[in-house]
This record gives structure tokens, sequence and C-alpha cells, in this order.
């Protein structure tokens, strides 16, 4: 029944170029395993969730989807029972990342290890290629010299703010190492976390380069 799911999410997501498509769910959905064994939790919730969990996200459409329409309409077409349905509700919608100065702690440990997993697939190498992709599908410069990081203090300022994507590191991915909630995450994020900063380190190199 996973394997479906699965399915159909890869048919859902093949087309997207924002960084959210199929190959970051399916890592995510490892990274969920992965953690999800060394913790107490319902895998099948995690599993789910971590399948479901971008399919309504706020940064791929324009509405306000807290509802969840797409995730709701692939468990019931997959006969998932009513109770669950709303557990991986509550679980995806915990999961997104909601600005730099918004504290967003889930409530549960399923919701806990989803969020890990979407962080680490945040940050690192491929974090530095998603983060790029995800710029140019919001017609972002990749820098702005005279323009400072901002620090979100709700969710509204992160949605509405435009940045670059170099600000993006300081607004988000640098922060995330210190927002894990696992210790698998937390000692998996060190490498991705250094990487980031290296690569940081060589941007600034090259774009200040003397002449
Ligand atoms: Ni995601």
């Amino acid at each position: 029944m996973i394997n479906k799911i699965a399915k159909s999410v890869e048919e859902l997501c093949q087309h997207d170029s924002s960084g959210h498509d199929w190959w970051h769910i399916y890592r995510v959905w490892n990274l969920a395993k992965l953690i999800g064994k060394k913790e107490v939790v319902d895998l099948h919730l995690v599993e789910l969730a971590a399948l479901l969990h971008d399919l309504d996200d706020w940064k791929l459409s324009d509405k306000n989807q807290e509802d969840l329409p797409n995730a709701r309409r692939l468990l019931a077409e997959n006969n998932i029972s009513k109770d669950i349905l709303e557990k991986v509700v509550v679980i995806i919608n915990e999961v997104s990342f909601k600005g730099a100065g918004v504290e967003t702690r889930p409530t549960s440990t399923e919701a806990m290890v989803v969020q890990d997993a979407d962080r680490l697939d945040a940050i690192g190498a491929i974090g530095v290629a998603r983060t790029f992709a995800y710029g140019g599908f919001k017609n972002q410069p990749l820098h702005l010299p005279n323009v400072k990081p901002t620090f979100h203090k709700d969710f509204e300022e992160y949605k509405s703010t435009r940045t670059s994507t170099i600000n993006h590191f300081y607004e988000k991915l640098l922060l995330l190492k210190d927002r894990l909630n696992t210790d698998t995450a937390k000692e998996l994020a060190i490498q991705r976390h250094k990487f980031m900063e290296q690569f940081l380190e060589q941007f600034y190199l090259e774009w200040n380069q003397e002449k």
C-alpha cells in the first residue's frame, strides 16, 4: 500500500522544477525511515506523512493549503482510515519552516522525525542545489550584496519578504542544524552544515575576486 501511494506521489510530482520533485520526496522518505527506526514512533504514520508532506505546500501554490486537499484525496483513494488520515494531516501541518524567528516545534515524535528528514534534505550539497533551483523558480537573484538577510518575526513576513538565494542561507538553511529534534538528525547535519559554510566561503572569495 505504501508503494502504491509512493507511485501516485511520483506521478503528481514528476514535472516539478522547484526542488520539491519526486526525488526530494524519495530522499525525505528514506531519511524519515532511517531516523524513525531509532525513535519510538508509528513508522506507518511517518512514512505516509513523509510521502505526502509537500503535495499541498504553500510555497508551490498561492492558496493557504492547511486543509491539505491533495494529501487527503490520496489517502482516501487508498482506503486509509479516517483516524490515520487525520493524524497524518496534523503531522504534515507541523513539518514546515515558517520563518527565522518563528518557533515550530512539533507535538508528536512522528512529526519530529518527518520535520528532521525534510530539514536534512534542505541543507548540505543537496540543500545548496535545491536552494538555487527554488530561487530560479521564484525569479530570485542569486545574490544582492547590498541587501541584508531578514530575521522574520512571523510566518506572514517570511512568506512575503523578497530575498536573494544567498540570503536564504542566513534566513533559513544555516539555522536548521540547531532546530532539529532527534540525535540521529543532529549527527547527520554536522557534515552537511559544514559543507554549506565552505560553499559560502568560496562563493564570496570568487564574488570579491580582486581585479
Ligand atoms: Ni519537503
